[in-house]
């Protein structure tokens, strides 16, 4: 080695080691402020590692936190893996990897991606674009994505019902080796980071969410004390069994409490499963010590129009009680009852029309449908939807004059000017552009 080049490397590690101390003083400046910023809003207490973190990870450049931004727009992702995960074959997961190479956001364990997808029109069998969501029901962290999705059949007796368009689409045409086209992960029903008791609450396929704050929870190593209620018929379509025992055998905090609504002759209660009926309230309050919990909540709509009001009724505070529906749902919730009437009553309101501007339509508002959206299908008028409950962005659609009111609030950030029809009614005349 030369001189010159003894020199060069000497230089640099000079010039390392004042990177790190300066990173590690920016450390201990940002813990200092913070603490003081507790100290003064009465909060006497040590701060979190895990805001500090949070902190210079804004501060930093993504590229030395290895923090990967949100992208805008679409993604093309590939399918890595797909395993089913109940014996029914009902549920299927697909692993994803971005086809450009760069890291993976990460996201909120809860949020969801949205897919586009060209599926074959079943009335026209020409091709048709559409939008779905679905949860990511993995912890964040890995270098894949994961979705489990459930086929959409007719109902029982209902042979003409034609099957869900995206979830068929995914079950039979999307192998392994095949590109998909997909938005951001994104959505307000994520878990809330802290150390209190978690209650996560699943009918179905609403397990995808829980799946992931759960996986998240066990990951960290954390010793948060987590019970998931989850409900199905039976062991059939008891999807990802092997897993939850496992992880409930091993992790002490973690209380695993299934629920068969419909056993099946085989199915052993106390292994299997530990509760023959559905969720409700009675079961939880017969299972839960007394003391304030996280309640989350992801299921069919009868079972969150049963469960949301009830967990109310039994005292457990507004802020403790989050939920997601997977498609339309408007849930009373006793303590949101403040919305005013003229707002959002479903009770016939002549006095208000909407125009669709571009369909050249004005309608009389009767109050018979329960969005802007079921209003304008009804009418013959063509709206863009995907997830029909505020969370893909699909419907949106600019307001020309006139006002409307939220029956739920949105996961997606409507752009200013602009409605999501799917959660809305008008609050006076309306004029939007569709
Ligand atoms: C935030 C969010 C997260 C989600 N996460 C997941 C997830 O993790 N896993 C998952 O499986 N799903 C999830 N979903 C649901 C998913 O987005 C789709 O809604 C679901 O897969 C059904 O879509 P589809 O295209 O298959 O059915 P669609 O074609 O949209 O049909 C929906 C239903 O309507 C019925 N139907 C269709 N046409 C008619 C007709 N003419 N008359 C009567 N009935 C009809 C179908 O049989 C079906 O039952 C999520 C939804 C949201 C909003
Ligand atoms: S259809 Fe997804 S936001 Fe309205």
């Amino acid at each position: 080695m030369t001189t010159l080049q003894l020199f060069y490397y000497i230089v640099l590690g000079i010039c390392l080691q004042i990177a790190l101390f300066s990173l590690v003083a920016m450390f201990h400046h940002i813990r200092s402020y913070r603490f003081l910023q507790k100290r003064m809003a009465g909060l006497d207490a040590e701060p979190a590692a895990e805001p500090v973190l949070q902190d210079i990870r804004r501060i930093l450049p993504d590229a030395l936190t290895g923090h990967a931004p949100l992208w805008k727009g679409l993604r093309t992702f590939k399918v890595v893996r797909k395993v089913f995960e109940d014996p029914a074959k009902l549920v299927c997961s697909f692993y994803l990897e971005a086809t450009d190479g760069s890291p993976l956001p990460d996201y909120k364990p809860g949020q969801f991606l949205t897919f586009q997808l060209t599926v074959r029109d079943l009335a026209s069998g020409g091709p048709k674009d559409i939008v779905r969501c679905y949860s990511l029901s993995d912890a964040p962290g890995n270098p894949y994505y994961r979705v489990s999705i459930k086929r959409t059949l007719p109902p029982p007796g209902k042979p003409d019902v034609p099957p869900g368009l995206s979830s068929n689409y995914f079950h039979d045409n999307v192998h392994i080796g095949n590109m998909l086209t997909v938005k951001a992960p994104s959505g307000h029903f994520f878990l809330e980071p802290g150390d209190s008791p978690v209650v996560l609450i699943a009918g179905g396929i609403g397990i995808t969410p829980m799946l992931s704050m759960l996986n998240a929870i066990i990951k960290t190593a954390s010793h948060r004390e987590v019970w998931l209620f989850y409900g199905v018929r039976n062991s059939f379509d008891h999807a990802m069994k092997a897993h939850f025992e496992v992880l409930a055998s091993v992790h002490s905090n973690f209380r695993l409490h299934v629920c068969y609504s419909d056993p099946r002759p085989e199915d052993k209660l106390g292994t299997d499963y530990q509760h023959k009926g559905r969720v409700d309230v009675a079961l939880l309050r017969q299972t839960l010590s007394f003391q304030i919990h996280d309640f989350y909540i992801c299921g069919p709509r009868p079972m969150m129009e049963n469960l949301v009001p009830a967990l109310e009724e039994w005292g457990v505070p507004d802020q403790h009680i989050r939920y997601e529906s997977f498609g339309p749902a408007s849930i009373t919730r006793a303590s949101r009852k403040a919305a005013p009437v003229a707002d959002l009553s479903p009770s016939p309101q002549p006095q208000i029309s909407v125009t669709f501007a571009k369909s050249g339509k004005t309608l009389a508002w009767d109050g018979r449908d329960d969005t802007l959206l079921d209003f304008a299908e009804r009418h013959g008028i063509a709206v863009d939807s995907g997830c029909r409950a505020g969370g893909c962005g699909s419907c949106q659609t600019r307001i020309k004059s006139g006002e409307v009111a939220y029956i739920q609030a949105p996961d997606f950030d409507a752009e200013p000017g602009t409605c999501l029809m799917c959660v809305s009614r008008p609050k006076n005349n309306l004029t939007v552009e569709a």
